[in-house]
């Protein structure tokens, strides 16, 4: 069974700290939320995971084996992915050709099979119009194009880092269905991070609190945002 295993994770950037002293453990078919305010250091932490950036101090495991200094390249082949909070597709390509090239680049598979999987993995999340260009592509499509995209490196671990931001109401309900429905299938650890409360209410078992770098609270997202801690590091200010 895959494992993540974060230990005493710090990053400083000069004087300060983006993640301070987070132990954390992920295991196989669960969903983590991962919230806390503005600047708390949940893409930082992500970062480190995938290995955009190296810890000042602490360490990342997986499957046992100590990967905090190994180059991203290394950590996606392992099968740690995420998706970007800015995301950048590759324009003037349809959404297959964008999910067929990371069929390619990470399997080195040849055109026609990428071809294939890449419609079967486009298929399975429900993704249409896949002959259009990205640019033509609603927000949801395009959404599905970037979760599409990191299954195609075979993940055990897969981080999303605010997906649904941008979706109306039933496209954010859709995107909850199929997030859970990856999980599944794939039988993936996934680390969610979003602003909005309701999609970590309905898709996490468990979530960890985030605020200036430290993990504040954690457990169900019902019992955790009763929490005074939790509840003053959003409003900034008294409980
Ligand atoms: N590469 C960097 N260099 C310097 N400071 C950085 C860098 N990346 C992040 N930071 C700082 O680290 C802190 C945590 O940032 P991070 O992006 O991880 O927060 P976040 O929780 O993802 O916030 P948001 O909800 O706004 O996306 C912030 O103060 C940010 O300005
Ligand atoms: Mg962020």
């Amino acid at each position: 069974m895959s494992k993540l295993v974060l230990q005493s994770l710090t990053k400083r950037f000069g004087g300060l700290v983006a993640v301070n002293g987070v132990d954390l453990e992920m295991t196989e078919g669960e969903i983590l939320g991962i919230i806390g305010p503005n600047g708390a250091g949940k893409t930082t932490l992500i970062n480190l995971i995938s290995g955009i950036h190296v810890p000042t101090s602490g360490n990342v495991f997986f499957d046992g084996k100590d990967i905090s200094t190994f180059p991203a390249h290394e950590r996606s082949k392992m099968g740690i992915a995420r998706t970007f909070q800015l995301i950048h597709p590759l324009e003037n390509l349809t959404a297959l050709q964008n999910v067929m090239i990371g069929f390619m680049f990470a399997q080195g598979m040849n055109q026609k099979d990428a071809g294939v999987a890449a419609q079967k993995t486009c298929e399975s999340l429900k993704l249409e119009h896949v002959e259009r260009d990205v640019g033509q592509l609603t927000i949801l499509e395009t959404k599905k194009m970037e979760i599409a995209k990191t299954l195609a490196c075979g993940p055990k671990v897969l981080f999303l880092d605010e997906v649904m931001a941008g979706l109306n109401s039933d496209e954010t309900k859709d995107l909850i269905e199929t997030v859970k429905r990856i999980a599944q299938e794939h039988n993936l650890a996934i680390g969610v991070v979003e602003h909005v409360m309701g999609v970590i209410k309905m898709l996490t078992a468990r979530v960890i609190v985030l605020d200036a770098g430290e993990i504040i609270a954690q457990g169900p997202y019902n019992e955790v945002s009763q929490k005074p801690e939790v509840i003053k590091a959003y409003l900034g200010g008294e409980a």
